[in-house]
């Protein structure tokens, strides 16, 4: 398997499974070391304040079991730092590896899992983990494709968090599509008031209650439903990204469809651009005297033009498609004895992956941004005119 890093100069790296660990229980291993997600993150500057209590904080966001919409399972996710951070909770420069056991991979799931080994699960990676690793494919909850690997991204995240907070940059992700079911529009102060005041951090209260009240009748029905988070990321500078291959779109695109289950991406208003004329998307420049800067009137394009932020919000949905596991029966084909079947998966699953999704959204766009940040600010360094004059434009 290759492709486990993502970033250039701002880099993380992770490892681990939804069960790694499972086989490795005996009694002179302690049990905090069986296994676990590792995350790697290289390109962090000296002299960040880095401590397992702000790691953990971002984790606690993404954690299963905290409410009715996600899965019972119980995954601390306790996160321990051990190595890149020396006296004072200082970062040094050298890389922060974090790690997060995995304490929940009783026996009894793991039979679970094995009795359903040779069938493919609809909707999930197994078929092409089958294609392409064989018999040897990780069988256990899903392997590398599980939501679990997330945790790992999360903590990284949390590193870049605390580097853009220094920039005065704010990525904040929250729900506003639920099974069909639309929030109105969110402003950046609503999703800031409301940030996290219900199970599925939605800023629209009373659209919440609807989309947490359908999604526990899909429940019921041993269905799942996905859905559209936005993210926000404001204050970040004008500049970042490349005209070409690079573009900043480019780079967010790859860091949010690498999330497992999301399916599209738009910017500013996305698809509804394709339905209208030049003269209705065009975001016009004013003059804005009192700042002696050029603003925009809109910002349809969602604050990237050419590849290249322009200082208004960039603004980012992508739609998540419902969690693949249902408990309902499928059709499906025993891959052993190469005969079609039908199955209804007993696992512990999301009913929808929205509760859990967005601070994986969040850690991936800052990733994206700490790593343009760095490019940019390292260009910049070495740039020999440094005429500021249209800078200010
Ligand atoms: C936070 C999170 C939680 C997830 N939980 C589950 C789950 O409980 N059951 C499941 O089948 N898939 C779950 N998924 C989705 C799978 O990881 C994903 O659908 C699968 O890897 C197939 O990849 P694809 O949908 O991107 O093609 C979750 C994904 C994320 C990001």
């Amino acid at each position: 398997m290759i492709g486990n890093s993502f970033g250039r100069i701002f880099r993380i790296t992770t490892s681990g499974e939804s069960y790694s660990g499972a086989f490795r229980k005996r009694p002179g291993i302690p049990e905090k070391l069986y296994g676990g997600l590792v995350v790697i993150v290289d390109g962090v500057p000296s002299g960040i304040h880095i401590t397992s209590g702000i790691i953990q904080e971002e984790l606690d966001k993404r954690k299963p079991g905290q409410s009715r919409l996600d899965t019972p399972r119980k995954e601390m996710d306790q996160v321990y730092i051990f190595s890149g951070v020396m006296e004072d909770d200082m970062s040094t420069g050298a890389p922060v590896g974090m790690i997060i056991p995995n304490v929940n991979i009783d026996d009894e799931n793991i039979e679970k899992h094995r009795s359903y080994k040779n069938y493919i699960r609809p909707g999930q990676a197994n078929h092409t983990y089958f294609r392409k690793y064989g018999k040897y494919a990780d069988w256990l909850g899903a392997g590398r494709a599980s939501g679990r690997e997330t945790a790992a991204r999360v903590a990284g995240g949390a590193i870049a968090k605390l580097i853009l907070d220094r920039k005065g940059v704010d990525v904040i992700a929250y729900t506003v599509e639920s099974h069909g079911i639309r929030a109105g529009e969110i402003t950046y102060g609503k999703a800031k008031e409301n940030y996290r005041k219900n199970e599925i951090n939605c800023p629209d209260l009373i659209t919440a209650k609807k989309m947490i009240d359908d999604l526990l009748d899909v429940k019921k029905e041993g269905d799942t439903c996905g859905g559209i988070i936005e993210i926000i990321a404001k204050g970040v500078p004008a500049g970042l990204g490349e005209p070409v291959f690079d573009k900043l779109s480019a780079t967010l695109s790859h860091a949010l469809m690498s999330i497992g289950a999301v399916k599209a991406i738009e910017f500013g208003d996305g698809f509804e651009l394709s339905r209208k004329k030049g003269s209705e998307v065009n975001d016009v420049p004013v003059m804005d005297n009192r700042l002696n800067k050029v603003r925009l009137k809109t910002n349809r394009m969602g604050g990237i033009l050419g590849g290249i932020s322009n200082g208004e919000e960039i603004r980012i949905r992508v739609a998540v498609k419902p969690t693949p596991t249902i408990s309902m029966e499928q059709s499906t084909v025993d891959v052993e004895k190469k005969e079609n079947t039908t199955v209804k998966f007993k696992t512990r699953n999301d009913p929808s992956i929205l509760p859990r999704i967005y601070p994986v959204c969040e850690a991936m766009v800052r990733i994206a941004l700490v790593d343009a940040l760095l490019m940019f600010e390292a260009f910049e360094a070495l740039g020999i005119n440094n005429d500021d004059y249209y800078k200010n434009i």
